[in-house]
């Protein structure tokens, strides 16, 4: 896939619509799970926004678990998945769009920002796009968290596109305190060792 490829929605959507959307696990991610049920004093309900959610299994666990969420991704195929889990989920919504051009009345309005392969995916020349976006959304003291995705020597093979711990930490340090920084032991399949699960409080 071209870098060019992973900024237009056709590309992604044309993956789902082959049913060839490798990264789909069909199921909220484990290391979510074990992070609620250890119940860390910073993670209570509140509005929770999740960037490239595509089908929305972490999007319908946090609703589930009652967090308003709202989902984002810009693949009309991923969304159609997290209406399905809004049906019974009316705690949950779904919104198309792209997450680098939300609407500006979106900003200051969540506790939480949940990324999970989706800072990945995006092209490298617009990672400080992604961290004033997430920036924005938050409220103030609001906190990014979730599974970056993926540590291993930089190489252009992305997507996913690869980045070093140092560099992610010059990336989000201006804007925001980083408080949690951890390698999953139940991480899904390939992703062992190469994710990391992050929480960061803005600097707002
Ligand atoms: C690797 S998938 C991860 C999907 C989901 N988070 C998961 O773990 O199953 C990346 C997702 O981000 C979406 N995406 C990529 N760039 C985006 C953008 N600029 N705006 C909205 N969605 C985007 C894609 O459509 C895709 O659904």
């Amino acid at each position: 896939m071209s870098i060019k490829g992973t900024e237009n929605p056709d590309t992604w959507e044309a993956i789902y619509q082959t049913n060839d959307a490798g990264w789909d696990i069909k199921k909220p991610a484990p290391p979510f799970e074990e992070l609620l049920e250890r119940q860390p004093d910073w993670l209570t309900s509140g509005e929770l926004i999740n960037l490239g959610c595509g089908r929305g299994h972490d999007a319908a666990f946090f609703a589930r678990n009652e967090f308003n969420v709202t989902a984002v991704d810009f693949a009309p195929t991923a969304i159609a998945g997290v209406q399905e889990y809004s049906e019974s989920l009316t705690n949950l919504n779904p919104l198309l769009g792209d997450i680098l051009q939300l609407p500006s009345h979106l900003n200051d309005s969540f506790d939480y920002v949940l990324e999970h392969t989706c800072f990945c995916a995006i092209p490298t020349t617009k990672r400080q796009d992604y961290v004033t976006a997430a920036f924005n959304l938050l409220k103030p003291e609001g906190i990014l968290f979730g599974l970056f995705y993926r540590f291993d020597p930089a190489d252009d093979k992305g997507p996913p596109f690869a980045i070093s711990e140092e560099e992610l930490r010059q990336l989000f340090e201006p804007k925001f305190d980083i408080f949690l920084w951890e390698t999953p032991k139940n991480s899904h399949g390939r992703r062992k060792n190469r994710e990391r699960l992050i929480a960061m409080r803005a600097k707002k």
